[in-house]
């Protein structure tokens, strides 16, 4: 990813990695092809730069406003860049019954940042995911890739907190 030289430090470009172009290449003919370029744009930068999405409809010659249209409708799809731990709360329905809910909300308090937002620091953004594949230890949390679970609401501050210290 590069900066814009116009001073305005505005991020105006994107390198797209050799596989992603080629995945584009190869998908843009197909039917239906838009999720699966978005995904794997996703995949590679973590979430979907304007300017990615100005690349892809350049490459495709699908109008930007249906790829926006496409991006905002799945919940998937991010436009903001991550922190630097994402936080990803399990709701699928073993976590869900287990205060997966009540979890996520906690999550987002102690850190101060509302759904799309990332905190101050970069460090830490917060998300909802469906079923990471581990229910009996329900309700699950990752962060940074690191799985929590039988988590309560109370151990939340301390494994922040050990993010934090690591910077
Ligand atoms: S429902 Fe949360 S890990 Fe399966």
């Amino acid at each position: 990813m590069s900066e814009c030289s116009c001073g305005h430090g505005e991020e105006v470009n994107v390198e797209f990695p050799k596989e992603l172009v080629s995945f584009i290449n190869e998908w843009k003919v197909k039917q239906g092809s838009l999720i699966m370029i978005l995904h794997k744009t996703q995949e590679s930068f973590g979430f979907i730069p304007r300017a990615a999405a100005e690349q892809i409809a350049l490459m495709t010659g699908i109008p930007l406003a249906r790829i926006y249209g496409v991006i905002t409708f799945y919940h998937f799809f991010k436009t903001t860049k991550p922190g630097k731990n994402k936080v990803s709360v399990c709701l699928g329905t073993a976590c869900y019954l287990k205060g997966g809910g009540d979890l996520i909300e906690e999550a987002r308090s102690v850190l101060n940042i509302k759904p799309d937002e990332v905190t101050e620091d970069g460090l830490f953004s917060v998300e909802e995911v469906r079923c990471v594949g581990c229910c009996g230890l329900a309700p699950v949390m990752t962060v940074g890739g690191e799985t929590y679970g039988k988590l309560t609401k109370k151990q939340l501050p301390e494994i922040f907190e050990k993010y934090k210290a690591r910077g």
